[in-house]
């Protein structure tokens, strides 16, 4: 006989208490952040936990240079700023990533170009990169999104023959290696987001690394003001030499950031574990497809994404309306789950409408006024429209929830993909799927 799904009244498989939250606090947090109680230093350009944190990152990462930001958004902007970037120049990224990888260019008055992903991996479609770049293009912003390494090799290879600066993405991708290397070393600068949801946690921040020292010096200087500081005394001669911003980290984050980067691979390992385990679980499920890693790569499963496939599942029904549907009942079931970004990042109302500074076209119209139109209709972005159609994210794969989590949220699956035809009946109904925000340490 048919289990009831829980969106018909039956009994939910999973409840809010069997998933545990991120980050996991250990001792090393504690022990770190004691350290800036005690020190009464709470922040500064030569703080100890921000020094120690950047110095620690740049060895983890096997660079040169890091330096420690308020946040991943910041960090980009300031790689930018650092590559010379500004009004009329073109950024190029992918159409399926977080806004930040494309509004850092708005920040600097250039203009963000976007590039349909792979069907696949979901990073940019580097067959499709070399259309987009104009001799306005200065720089590429591959994104390693969730977890999984961008192409960087073909990447690359377009950039270098093009002369391009690089700026990796890494935002969602610590410890990620792309054919052995880590993602981050790739390009000629890395940035790294340190928010709660990260898989490293700082509560918020970001890392900027480089093995530039020119880029990591006027990266410096985008910083804090661009305010020089005197290399014997580390003095601020509170003269802006160039235009900066305030884009420090504090110590508390820093602090916390330093801990949680000692348990950084073995919680990515955890990751890895329970991701590998749902792919092999649900990939016998017709209808789910997992995410894919290709095999030079190390996917550190930021998110775990999968994508609902209707004909596979042996349904009539349109794929948006059947994920929609599926997404429901898991979400009566007791899952977290449900999607991150709904639409490709030229779709969102800020590239549709230009409004970005006050209505006036800017910095668009910088080019358009020589005859250079832009076009953000979605129809030019199709993978990332089907992907946003069809995929969700299936939360609380990050320790310490394991083995016990994983078979359960199977289970959870197995269920309602057995009731198919009764969660279609749901598809209309008012429910909004998505996770609890505690589970990523926010509020
Ligand atoms: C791909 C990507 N880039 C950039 C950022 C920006 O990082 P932050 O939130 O630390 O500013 C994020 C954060 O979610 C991200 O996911």
């Amino acid at each position: 006989m048919k289990e009831k799904l829980a969106i018909d009244g039956g009994k939910p498989m999973l409840k809010r208490a069997d998933y545990k939250n991120w980050p996991i606090i250990t001792s090393d947090d504690r022990k770190y952040v004691k350290e800036v109680l005690d020190s009464g230093i709470v922040c500064g350009g030569t703080a100890p936990q921000a020094k120690a944190l950047e110095t620690e990152w740049a060895k983890y990462m096997g660079m040169k240079h890091c330096l420690t930001t308020c946040s991943g958004t910041a960090a980009l902007q300031m790689g930018l700023a650092a590559a010379g970037v500004g009004p009329g120049d073109e950024v190029i990224t992918s159409a399926f990533t977080f806004l930040a990888s494309a509004s850092c260019a708005l920040h600097q008055n250039a203009i963000p170009v976007f590039v349909d992903i792979d069907p696949r991996t979901y990073n940019l479609d580097a067959t499709k990169l070399e259309a987009a770049i104009t001799k306005r293009t200065k720089v590429i912003i591959p994104v390693h999104i969730q977890g999984l390494p961008a192409d960087m090799d073909a990447i690359m290879k377009i950039a270098r023959r093009h002369k391009l600066f690089v700026l990796e993405d890494a935002a969602q991708a610590h410890g990620a290696t792309y054919k052995g290397k880590k993602v981050g070393t790739f390009g000629d600068a890395a940035e790294f987001s340190l928010n709660a949801l990260k898989n490293l946690c700082g509560g918020e921040g970001g890392l900027f690394v480089t093995n530039n020292d020119d880029i990591v010096k006027k990266a410096g200087l985008v910083r804090c003001f661009g305010d020089e500081v005197d290399e014997v005394s580390h003095r601020r001669k509170y003269n802006a030499s160039i235009l900066g911003y305030m884009y420090r980290n504090q110590e508390l984050p820093a602090a916390l950031a330093r801990g949680q980067l000692k348990h950084l691979d073995s919680n990515n390992a955890r990751r890895i574990a329970n991701a590998n385990y749902l792919t092999k679980e649900l990939g016998k499920i017709p209808g789910i497809i997992p995410p894919y890693c290709p095999p030079d790569c190390k996917h550190v499963y930021f998110m775990y994404n999968l994508r609902f496939d209707p004909v596979a599942a042996g349904v009539k029904c349109e794929p948006r309306r059947f994920r929609i549907a599926i997404e429901k009942a898991l979400y009566k079931e007791g899952l977290q789950i449900g999607q991150w970004q709904t639409v490709p990042v030229p779709a969102q109302d800020l590239f549709q409408s230009r409004l970005g500074y006050g209505g006036t076209g800017y910095p668009w119209t910088v080019n358009e006024a020589k005859g250079i139109k832009y076009n953000y209709d979605v129809k030019r972005f199709p993978v990332a429209q089907m992907l946003c159609d069809t995929y969700t994210v299936v939360h609380g794969i990050h320790p310490p929830n394991g083995a016990a989590l994983m078979k359960r949220i199977v289970a959870a699956f197995r269920k309602v993909f057995a009731n198919i035809d009764a969660s279609l009946a749901h598809a209309d109904d008012e429910i909004y799927p998505g996770m609890d925000s505690k589970l990523y340490g926010a509020s």
